[in-house]
């Protein structure tokens, strides 16, 4: 199941390999691609994946987790990524950008948050106002309309992984009493109106991925149940659902092979939406198990991806599966 195609919305992907986001601090501090990550995302095109999930791209430069996080806040970002996006298509995979605001976990020397609560020692986030919240809301709008303009097939919104979008959401990282806090209506506000506002620029017929932490790990943080219950609200908006976990606070969790795949099964259940799941996998057999038991729909690489480029070229020979650049027929046949 994992070679075999599927169509959500304008993706028509020849299988179900996702290469993961992962992030490459390897823009040059002005948040502009550079033909590193031509190399790097046309490589793992190349090998065969279904789809990539550029990594995590800045909405707003105090947005960034790095100085070195690729941005989408200036239009002189968007010709190099257009390079990308042409390439990897050209090699026949789906490419999506991830569009993220770091929140209290940026590296900026004041960095914003829902509320003054400390991840990194030392940096204490100040708390955004009501109005400085609309023109994150709003940068994360103009920001699909440059993806737009960059050719991506597809926009994920992270709302995972402790970012801004996942403190609002979460009790442990939220305290405010205003719309935006409280109960859990007023912590998903923030997603929902960022929702709405890429969706008013994003093409209906384009897809809307939203990356979530469907389970916080501590006592009191948010569950697989709770985030399914949020993301059934957005049915008619968000085409895909990406499920990890953690790093919303620090703890040790214990992760094996297919930890993440309950999270997934549950989320999808509940949603009604389709999900990627993943997390620690690197076996063609394994992603088959978690989509033949129903758990996921797609099924996301990301370090295997790291080590082997073309991981899924030849995991699909092993089955007899042609999918390579016809370029490297020698080497399949
Ligand atoms: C180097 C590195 C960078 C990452 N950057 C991001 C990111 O930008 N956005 C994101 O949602 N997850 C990020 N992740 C998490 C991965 O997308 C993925 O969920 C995680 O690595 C688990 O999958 P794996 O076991 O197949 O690697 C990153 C992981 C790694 C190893």
């Amino acid at each position: 199941m994992l070679f075999t195609p599927l169509k959500i919305k304008n993706l028509n992907l020849r299988n179900r390999a996702v290469m993961s986001p992962m992030c490459t601090y390897s823009a040059a501090g002005d948040g502009v691609a550079t033909s590193w990550h031509l190399v790097h995302y046309a490589t793992r095109a190349a090998g065969g994946v279904g789809a990539i999930i550029v990594e995590a791209t800045a909405v707003e430069p105090r947005g960034r987790i790095s100085k070195y996080d690729l941005g989408l806040w200036d239009d002189g970002q968007i010709e190099k990524l257009k390079e990308i996006t042409e390439t990897v298509k050209s090699l026949g995979a789906a490419i999506g950008v991830q569009l993220n605001h770091a929140g209290r976990k940026s590296f900026v020397p004041e960095p914003v948050a829902p509320s003054p609560i400390p991840y990194h020692s030392g940096s204490k986030p100040r708390e955004l106002s009501e109005a400085e919240i609309q023109d994150i809301i709003n940068a994360f709008r103009v920001a699909a309309l440059r993806a737009k303009a960059a050719g991506f097939d597809f926009v994920e919104i992270h709302a995972a992984h402790g970012y801004l979008i996942n403190q609002f959401l979460s009790p442990l990282t939220n305290a405010r009493t205003d719309r935006y806090g409280g109960n859990e209506i007023n912590r998903v506000r923030l997603l929902s109106e960022t929702i709405s506002s890429v969706r008013e620029v994003w093409p209906e017929e384009k897809a809307l991925s939203v990356r979530v932490s469907a389970e916080e790990h501590v006592k009191g943080g948010l569950k697989p149940e709770d985030i399914g219950r949020i993301m059934s609200n957005f049915k008619d908006q968000v085409d895909i659902i990406n499920v990890s976990s953690g790093a919303v606070v620090r703890t040790e969790i214990n992760a094996y092979p297919g930890y993440q795949l309950g999270y997934a099964a549950a989320v999808r259940k509940l949603s009604g939406i389709p999900v990627i799941a993943g997390g620690l996998i690197a076996e063609a057999n394994m992603a088959r198990m978690a989509l033949e038991s129903g758990a996921c729909d797609l099924v996301y690489f990301g370090r295997e991806l790291l080590r082997n480029p073309y991981f899924v070229a030849n995991e699909a020979h092993k089955a007899n599966i042609a999918i390579y650049q016809k370029q490297y027929r020698r080497a399949y046949e």
